[in-house]
């Protein structure tokens, strides 16, 4: 069975307090939950982590790259500044970019993304719903 990393930047663990009108309320366990429930039903092992801290997140995609796992990120904050988080994301043989909202739609500094230039492909602002869409897509790939 394929695997794949579901990995989740700062502050989506507040998800379902966190903004609502934003990113909703469904809560990050509720949606960590239904993920492994969509890997199920597309025959993929999904594992769904999320971090604070930036080694942590580097650590992880240095683990898919060595073990060539598919990812799916939401890189949150960093998406927009961090070269680290994106010097560790092109490692990653497969990567899709997620983000809840539609980042083009709000603050300037939301529309530009260090990390899209080395990923498989992006969704953005399709809600929880995007997670489930790039599953599927791997899952179509394997
Ligand atoms: C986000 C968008 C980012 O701009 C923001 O910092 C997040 C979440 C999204 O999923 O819409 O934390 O990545």
């Amino acid at each position: 069975m394929t695997r794949v990393l579901v990995l989740n930047g700062p502050n989506l663990g507040q998800l379902g307090k966190r903004e609502p009108a934003i990113y909703g309320h469904v809560t990050y366990a509720q949606l960590a939950e239904h993920l492994v429930g969509t890997g199920v039903g597309l025959g993929l092992e999904v594992e769904v982590r999320q971090t604070d801290a930036e080694h942590e997140m580097i650590g992880w995609l240095h683990e898919a790259a060595e073990q060539k796992v598919p990812v799916v990120i939401n890189p949150a904050g960093w998406t927009h500044y961090s070269i680290a988080i994106a010097d560790a994301v092109v490692q990653v043989e497969k990567v899709i970019e997620v983000h809840i909202s539609n980042v083009h739609a709000r603050e300037e500094f939301r529309r530009h993304s260090v990390v899209s230039p080395y990923v498989t492909g992006v969704i953005v602002g399709l809600g929880l719903g995007g997670y489930d869409l790039a599953l599927t897509h791997l899952a179509a790939q394997a």
